[in-house]
Formats: C-alpha cells, structure tokens, sequence
C-alpha cells in the first residue's frame, strides 16, 4: 500500500498529499479510526489497488460517505478503479450511508472523471485553481456526488 500511495504521490497529479508524506502519515490516512480500508487482491498477495470509505462529516453530515481510491500503476486502465468504485458504493449502501461525496477530484485527473462519471457521479462545484498540479500547476478540483438511495424514502433517525 505504501509503495502505491508513494508512486502516486510523487507523480503529485492526482492527491494533495506531497512529496514530503512519510510511511507513517501514510498508513495512518488509510488506517484512521473511523475509517473502513479495503484492497484487490490478486493471487492471495499482491495488492492492485485499495480505497478507504468513511463518514464525509460529523454528526448531521454523517449520512454522506466520503471514499479515496488508489490503483498501482501496474495494474491501471484494466478494470480494477472500476471494480473498487462498484464495490465502495456497495459497501457504502451497506453500512448504511445515504450519499456519496468526493470532494477533491483533480479537474485533469481524466481517467478518474471518466470512472466517477460512469459510477453515477456529477460534478456539483468546481473549486477554481485549488489543485497544485505538479507539471500544468494550479489546477481546478471537482467536488462529485451521488445519492445512493432516493430521497424521498429517506428515513430520519429516530433520535432526532
Ligand atoms: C483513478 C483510478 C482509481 C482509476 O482506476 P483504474 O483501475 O486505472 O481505472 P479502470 O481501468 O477501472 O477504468 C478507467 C476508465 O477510464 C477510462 N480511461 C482510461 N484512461 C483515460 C483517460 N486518459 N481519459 C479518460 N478516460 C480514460 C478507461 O477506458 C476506463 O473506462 P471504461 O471502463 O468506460 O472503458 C486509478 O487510475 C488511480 O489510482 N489513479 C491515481 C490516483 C487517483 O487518481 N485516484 C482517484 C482520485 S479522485
């Protein structure tokens, strides 16, 4: 996981974490309390690609699930971003999560559009130049979202 957090990183196109992030601060953006890691696997060892899901906010805000994703370079442009995206909307359903916000998706960041897009994903703000890109600089971001169930069956907690 480290060495694909890392090779991501270094390309510095796609995530706000820099060149500077160690090992630990790594592992502990995918192992925070709170939120729930999964991996591909391929033959029983070798990790493709893996995505973390948790609440995008507290409280009232908590309905909503927010998720990052990332595929080793090996193994992009052959399914598995796809299967991930498939799978974290599945597991957000089940844990219970009403939505599904990403909220720095990198404008140039093509291949990720095109996948969010394709999960059922829109582009519902832009934040204008917010991404240091390493080779184009200040780039925009995209925040994308997409209900999971229909609001109109909504339930509210019953404790509120
Ligand atoms: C984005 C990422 C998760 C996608 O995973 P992946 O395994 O490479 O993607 P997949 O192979 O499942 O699907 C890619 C889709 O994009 C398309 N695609 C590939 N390159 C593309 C490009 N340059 N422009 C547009 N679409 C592109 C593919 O054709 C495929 O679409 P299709 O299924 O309709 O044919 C992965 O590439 C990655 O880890 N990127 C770096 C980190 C990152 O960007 N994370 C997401 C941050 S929002």
């Amino acid at each position: 996981m480290w060495t694909i957090f890392q090779s991501h990183v270094a390309e510095g196109e796609t995530y706000v974490h820099d060149g500077t992030t160690s090992r630990d601060e790594a592992l502990d953006y995918w192992f925070a309390p709170g939120v729930a890691t999964w991996v591909a696997v391929k033959g029983g060892e070798r990790i493709l690609g893996m995505y973390r899901l948790q609440p995008n906010q507290l409280g009232r805000g908590a309905h909503v699930a927010n998720a990052s994703y990332m595929v080793s370079p090996n193994a992009q442009g052959v399914g598995i971003g796809h299967l991930l995206g498939e799978h974290s909307i599945g597991e957000a359903r089940r844990q219970g999560f009403l939505a599904m916000q990403f909220n720095f998706v990198v404008s140039t960041n093509s291949r990720a559009l095109h996948l969010w897009k394709r999960l059922g994903f829109s582009i519902v703000g832009t934040l204008p130049k917010a991404y240091r890109h390493r080779r184009l600089g200040y780039v925009d971001a995209y925040v994308m979202y997409k209900l999971l169930e229909d609001p109109a069956r909504w339930a509210l907690p019953e404790e509120d």
